[in-house]
């Protein structure tokens, strides 16, 4: 089998969903830990903070010429990921019309595939509010406003959210896409797993367990952040 046809079969398609998903994975991880930052804010920690932790290393990442081209490889992953998964939903849809020999009855993935599309397809949407609210401003227009530390000059992306999550309606699509994102990673890494072939009861279980820590921490920790900005906990 030739690559191109590797690539353009069922297993093929499974396989770059899956490898384009764990890099969009690996990009969550640092997104949210860098986000943290602004958790500083708290009265907890330091209430004075006022976004300095987030804004330094937010300056810190974006003046990095390795982050800046991992940008570029984000936005063509999120493409590809986003592309792959309508083929393979178009291509199994339309397989289905024929019809099986033997039916599947409840077991089928119809519905689970749906759900993975909706999502997926809700996350596309959010992801295009999303860029429009932090990303074009802070890379692409350039109007947010100047602050310095030190000698750092930098832009307040801080400032920008503590503004953006004033709006309510803002914050409850900013939930809802928290909540579309942990469905969408769960099933994500099952399907992840189930392509990558890991079979061993005992690996499955615990890479599974690892999956579902995941969807569920990483969610709650983005969607905390409108919340607390909303409540007045931080900002
Ligand atoms: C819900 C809380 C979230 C907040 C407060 C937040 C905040 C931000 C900010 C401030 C930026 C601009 C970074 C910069 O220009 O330096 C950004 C960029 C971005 N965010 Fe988020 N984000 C959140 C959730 C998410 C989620 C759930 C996803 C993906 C599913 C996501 C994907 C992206 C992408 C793709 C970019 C553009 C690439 C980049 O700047 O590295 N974000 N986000």
């Amino acid at each position: 089998m030739k690559w191109t046809e590797f690539f353009t079969s069922s297993v093929g398609k499974k396989l770059v969903m899956a490898l384009t998903g764990l890099f969009l994975i690996s990009f969550l991880v640092v997104h949210v830990g860098l986000n943290s930052c602004i958790f500083n804010d708290l009265e907890w920690f330091d209430p004075n903070d006022n976004g300095r932790m987030f804004n330094k290393a937010a300056h810190f990442m974006g003046s990095s010429v390795v982050i800046r081209i991992m940008e570029i490889g984000l936005f063509v992953g999120i493409l590809i990921h986003a592309i792959q998964a309508y083929v393979l939903y178009v291509q199994n849809t339309s397989k289905r019309k024929i019809g099986y020999k033997v039916k599947m009855g409840t077991k089928g993935s119809t519905w689970y595939s749906k759900s993975m599309t909706l999502l997926g397809t809700l996350l596309l949407l959010f992801l295009i509010m999303h860029i429009s609210h932090f990303w074009v401003p802070s890379r692409v227009t350039g109007t947010l406003d100047p602050v310095q530390y030190g000698d750092t000059h930098t832009h307040d992306l801080f400032a920008r959210m503590v503004a953006v999550f004033q709006n309510p309606w803002i914050v409850a699509l900013y939930v809802a896409g928290c909540i579309s994102l942990g469905w969408h990673l769960l099933h994500g890494f099952q399907a992840t797993f189930r392509t990558l072939g890991v079979s061993n009861k005992k690996y499955l279980v615990m890479a599974n367990s690892a999956g579902l820590i995941f969807s569920i921490l990483v969610p709650v920790l983005f969607a905390l952040m409108p919340i607390s900005i909303y409540l007045g906990w931080i900002g």
